[in-house]
């Protein structure tokens, strides 16, 4: 064997048997402070604007997919997770939010609330994609809906949200709008027609990807990235010339509702989207740096799949971002968010009776909004006050069996080494003043109604 492949086998026996299956992981404690976050940010707008959240089920009806996202979809054609349950059904992890949530309207009569009907979402998807930076199997969006009207100022309310949420989250000016109109279904047809008949005789430029899509959804030529593939639709016909007055009236609109808003956009005639739900306006939101591999977000105006789905007519506007991908964008740009995780105060112990005595002072400090551990596994004083350089705790708390008989407590400042005695019934105010009131960690359940 040669050194190279004794360091290889090496490095694989070091590895866990067990790992994440490719394109999974592990949410960490630390990443979650900016999964945290992401999420309160986007809570608190959606809020603000009216929106209700959903969930639906992780696993659907893979008719749901089929018919939703479309058949000749790279999501349908290669990317579901799609198994059959024991009762025989075919079943499919979702690749996506919007069909389930148009499941969902019609399911439970949404149609009969006030319209436009507004929601959104914060949930896990799955996409069996070949796995590479920012490309995951498993993968966190949050996204929005409006349901139930057809406006350009709905589509252009959409964009502005998640404006709102990238500039709350310090990612505003590293990434750009990129937005197209590919109209309504009936001049998108004729605008195929004219695609198709221009490829034809091309076929052997196409790439083997183009070569299919040229049968089953042309439209996907005009964004694939292949070098021939690109100098062929640089020359093909453009939808402009195809789009009918209506859809050039409700292109002007949403320009205009951007421009009023200050939105800045890149109008992109290539951009069609890789889901077959979409009509009129059709948008991604591209990192700055990376463009349109691994764009951070996208969406657009879904007018005809609640028909699709069953329902009746219902227009319809959404997006949905992917959240590593923001995270991912934030680190990279320096963006830190607050933890709210670091422990404040550590209590040490020593003897049975003060470790009885912790147990309530720990409650109290907790209930006050200081987020304290004590080691109450561990006996040794020693060890306890190791932990709590580990934890690098402003402060520690210690009793002992001298100071649980004077109804003392040491309170020692971990930075500058230095300690004091306290009474023990002043304890817990003390600390709560030397946390400051603007750093305590108050948990507020809500007025609930207990019957
Ligand atoms: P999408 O463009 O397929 O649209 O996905 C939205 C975002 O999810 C992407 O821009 C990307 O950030 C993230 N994403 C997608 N696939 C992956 C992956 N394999 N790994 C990591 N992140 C990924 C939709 O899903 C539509 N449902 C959006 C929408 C809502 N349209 C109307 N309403």
């Amino acid at each position: 064997m040669t050194d190279e492949q004794q360091a290889q086998e090496a490095a694989e026996q070091k590895k866990p048997k067990l790992q994440t299956p490719p394109g999974f992981h592990d949410i960490l404690p630390k990443d979650h402070e900016y999964f945290t976050f992401v999420k309160k940010v986007v809570r608190h707008r959606a809020r603000q604007a009216g929106y209700r959240r959903i969930t639906t089920p992780i696993l659907e009806a893979t008719e749901v997919f089929s018919r939703g996202v479309g058949e000749s979809t790279d999501i349908v054609e290669k990317e579901m997770y799609t198994f059959e349950d024991k009762g025989g059904r075919s079943m499919t992890m979702k690749p996506e939010g919007t069909a389930g949530i148009c499941r969902a309207y019609i399911e439970h009569g949404m149609k009969e609330l006030p319209q436009p009907v507004e929601l959104y979402y914060i949930e896990p998807h799955f996409r069996y994609d070949k796995p590479q930076k920012g490309r995951f199997r498993m993968f966190w969006q949050f996204g929005f809906e409006i349901l139930g009207e057809s406006d350009p100022a709905l589509d252009v309310q959409c964009i502005f949200i998640a404006y709102k949420i990238f500039k709350d989250l310090g990612v505003d000016q590293n990434v750009s709008l990129q937005i197209n109109n590919i109209g309504s279904a009936k001049s998108r047809a004729k605008y195929v027609e004219a695609l198709v008949n221009y490829f034809i005789g091309k076929e052997r430029s196409l790439c083997e990807n183009c070569q299919k899509r040229l049968e089953k959804n042309p439209l996907r030529l005009l964004d694939c990235k292949n070098e021939d593939c690109m100098i062929l639709s640089e020359l093909a016909p453009k939808f402009a010339q195809y789009r009918s007055k209506e859809d050039a009236d409700f292109f002007r609109s949403v320009k205009e509702f951007l421009d009023e808003l200050g939105i800045k956009y890149t109008e992109n005639e290539k951009l069609v989207r890789g889901l077959d739900y979409y009509s009129q306006t059709v948008f991604e939101f591209w990192d700055s740096e990376t463009g349109a591999q691994n764009a951070v977000g996208g969406g657009g105006r879904y007018d005809g799949l609640m028909e699709i789905m069953g329902g009746e007519p219902t227009p319809a506007v959404g997006f949905a971002v992917g959240i590593e991908r923001l995270i991912e964008n934030m680190k990279k740009n320096g963006v830190t968010v607050p933890s709210k995780d670091d422990v404040q105060i550590f209590v040490a112990q020593l003897g049975d009776l003060a470790k009885k005595k912790c147990l309530r002072l720990i409650d109290e400090l907790r209930d006050r909004g200081v987020r304290t551990i004590g080691a109450l596994g561990k006996n040794s004083f020693k060890a306890q006050l190791r932990l709590a350089d580990k934890f690098q705790v402003p402060y520690a708390l210690i009793l002992g069996i001298t100071e649980v008989r004077d109804g003392t407590i040491i309170i020692r400042d971990m930075s500058k080494g230095q300690q004091r005695y306290i009474k023990m019934d002043e304890v817990v105010d003390e600390v709560v003043r030397l946390i400051g009131k603007d750093n305590l960690d108050m948990y507020s359940p809500g007025e609930i109604v207990v019957a």
